[in-house]
């Protein structure tokens, strides 16, 4: 069954930090419908520990902030967008306190945490769990705003643009999505003058993640089956610190442990082993640098983990500083303010995506993108850390401004063809998703991880032509179901980092490849065009 509806201005895809920043401000003059897969807060924003970087400190610069930015991302950034997100993020933060975001304060200051890669304290929290803080406080602006209509459990399948039109068009103006109703089955047709794409990133490609379930980029292979160029993809952040657990698979041990004077060791021989490879920043070099030293000890010594350690600190400062975290690992039998935290490196965040302007436009007219599922030139080849909320609200008003002031020019939607169902039927072997989902993310994991060969991604890709066939076999033979969405999703997205990988030959930033060691002299997007 489908239907069609149409009575709002502007589609918005995803409720997390980068969609309701631009729901929130294109409401003060357009009707918004946000869609959301799942529930409202089952983005990575909501799971965000660490915090937001911005400049505060009176012994803090842009100037600062920029170079920090650039160091991390190895110069692959660009430098216009790093100036402009950074110099906005002081606003950023006033807005989330003008929205009730209870920050820690120091005596009436904002207090500021350290992380890795930031030469000064700049890092704005709520303890271990601002981003929990940060959805609320999105979550509840737009509940409350008239203009403003919330819809979870509605997982996007593909973007409608000129070929859906009642009377096919090559034109790649988007005129808003299709979804399907994760609660009834049905396919609609979200009809907009325009588009917010802010589906998050793709980290649930690999086996290990700390990304939430529906991490799988599926804004990121809508844009690109629509016509958007992507880029970066081979650039996939791995965090240096998620908790080692044989049935708590993917909780994250904050960078602030390490900012607050953690150190990581050898687990038998307590070696504290960053000495060896960045003498200078230790624990708080960059997050590539710290999870490739890490993967090194694993590999090296044959370990399963290795020990980050921060009971040399006062009990009721670590227990102060790290509440959620102290909590949840109590729960599991560690007191981290006597024991040492057993970690592994794993998934963290997707660096690439689609590209995007400084208005947050993309290639394609009435489509924009915001937060994790673009490239929009803040990270280059490695995101510093806590600086990706900082785009999401940075980008997502960014969006909003654009739409809002481009309105007028705006045509009305045409009429556009219903979801065809025709030729579908319901699907016999689900296990055929089952299948190829964790074939994927166990390659992905082994061939295409923190340190790759030309070797490992040729095989890599080998395997992702022949999962294509079969997956779009079965999309094209049975009804949609989430999982079916999410692992064509998840397919589109390995294939897009596998041709990324192939095409860098340097290692830079978080592309670390035997073959080719050095670093090229120019720093140059991998953008791939549909
Ligand atoms: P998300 O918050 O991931 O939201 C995506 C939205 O899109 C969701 O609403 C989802 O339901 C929706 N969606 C997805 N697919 C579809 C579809 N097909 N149809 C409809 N809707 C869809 N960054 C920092 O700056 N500081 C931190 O301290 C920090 N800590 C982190 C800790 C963890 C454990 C993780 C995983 C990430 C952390 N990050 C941190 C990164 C940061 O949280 C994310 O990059 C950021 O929240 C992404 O926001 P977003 O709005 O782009 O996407
Ligand atoms: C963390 O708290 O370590 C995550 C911060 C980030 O991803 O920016």
């Amino acid at each position: 069954m489908s239907t069609m509806c149409e009575d709002h201005d502007v589609l918005v895809i995803g409720s997390g930090a980068a969609g309701l920043t631009a729901a929130l401000s294109l409401a003060r003059k357009l009707k918004v419908l946000v869609l959301a897969k799942g529930k409202l807060d089952s983005g990575s924003t909501a799971w965000a520990q660490g915090g937001i970087a911005a400049v505060l400190d009176a012994g803090d610069t842009f100037d600062d902030h920029i170079r920090d930015t650039m160091i991390a991302g190895a110069g692959l950034n660009d430098r216009e967008t790093v100036e402009f997100v950074i110099e906005r993020a002081p606003a950023a933060i006033d807005r989330l306190c003008e929205l009730g975001v209870p920050f820690n304060r120091d005596s009436g200051d904002l207090h500021l945490t350290r992380e890795g890669g930031h030469s000064h304290r700049r890092i704005v929290h709520v303890d271990d769990a601002t981003g929990w803080a940060v959805q609320a406080a999105l979550l509840k602006a737009a509940e409350e705003n008239p203009n403003i209509t919330l819809l979870p459990h509605q997982s996007c399948i593909d973007l409608i643009t000129g070929r859906h039109e009642e009377k096919y068009s090559a034109s790649g103006r988007v005129w808003g999505a299709y979804a399907l109703d994760e609660r009834t089955g049905e396919v609609k047709a979200h009809v907009a003058r325009a588009t917010v794409m802010a589906a998050g990133g793709a980290g649930r490609v690999y086996q290990f993640s700390t990304a939430p379930r529906g991490a799988t980029g599926d804004g990121i292979a809508m844009a690109w089956r629509a016509g958007a160029r992507v880029s970066n993809m081979e650039m996939m952040q791995f965090h240096p610190t998620c908790l080692y657990n044989l049935e708590v698979k993917n909780f994250l041990i904050t960078e602030a442990v390490r900012g607050e004077g953690g150190h990581l060791l050898h687990p038998e021989t307590g070696h504290r082993f960053m000495a060896d490879y960045d003498p200078e920043r230790m624990e708080l070099a960059p997050r590539d640098v710290v999870a490739r030293a890490i993967d090194d000890q694993i590999k090296r010594y044959g370990l399963d983990y290795v020990h980050l350690d921060i009971s040399h600190q006062p009990p009721e400062f670590v227990r102060e500083h790290f509440p959620t975290i102290h909590e949840k690992l109590i729960g599991l039998g560690i007191d981290m303010t006597t024991q040492p935290i057993p970690v592994v490196p794993a998934q963290h965040y997707t660096c690439g995506g689609i590209v995007i302007g400084l208005d947050a436009s993309t290639d394609l007219p009435g489509l924009w993108a915001a937060g994790e599922c673009t490239e929009s030139g803040l990270h280059g080849a490695n995101r510093l850390a806590s600086n990706s909320l900082l785009e999401c609200f940075v980008f997502g008003e960014a969006a909003a401004q654009d739409i809002l002031c481009k309105w007028d020019s705006f045509d009305a939607p045409p009429t556009v063809r219903e979801w065809d169902e025709s030729r579908v039927t319901d699907s016999d072997e689900e296990v055929v998703i089952k299948q190829n989902w964790t074939e994927i993310r166990r390659f992905m994991w082994n061939y295409v991880g923190i340190v790759r060969t030309t070797k490992r991604l040729e095989r890599a890709s080998h395997r992702i032509k022949l999962l294509g066939e079969e997956i779009e076999d079965y999309y094209g033979h049975f009804r949609v179901t989430t999982d079916l969405i999410e692992l064509r999703n998840l397919h589109q997205c390995a294939q897009l980092i596998v041709e990324s990988a192939l095409r860098r030959h340097e290692s830079r930033g978080l592309h670390y490849t035997l073959d080719y060691p050095a670093l090229a002299e120019a720093p140059v997007d991998t953008v791939l065009v549909p």
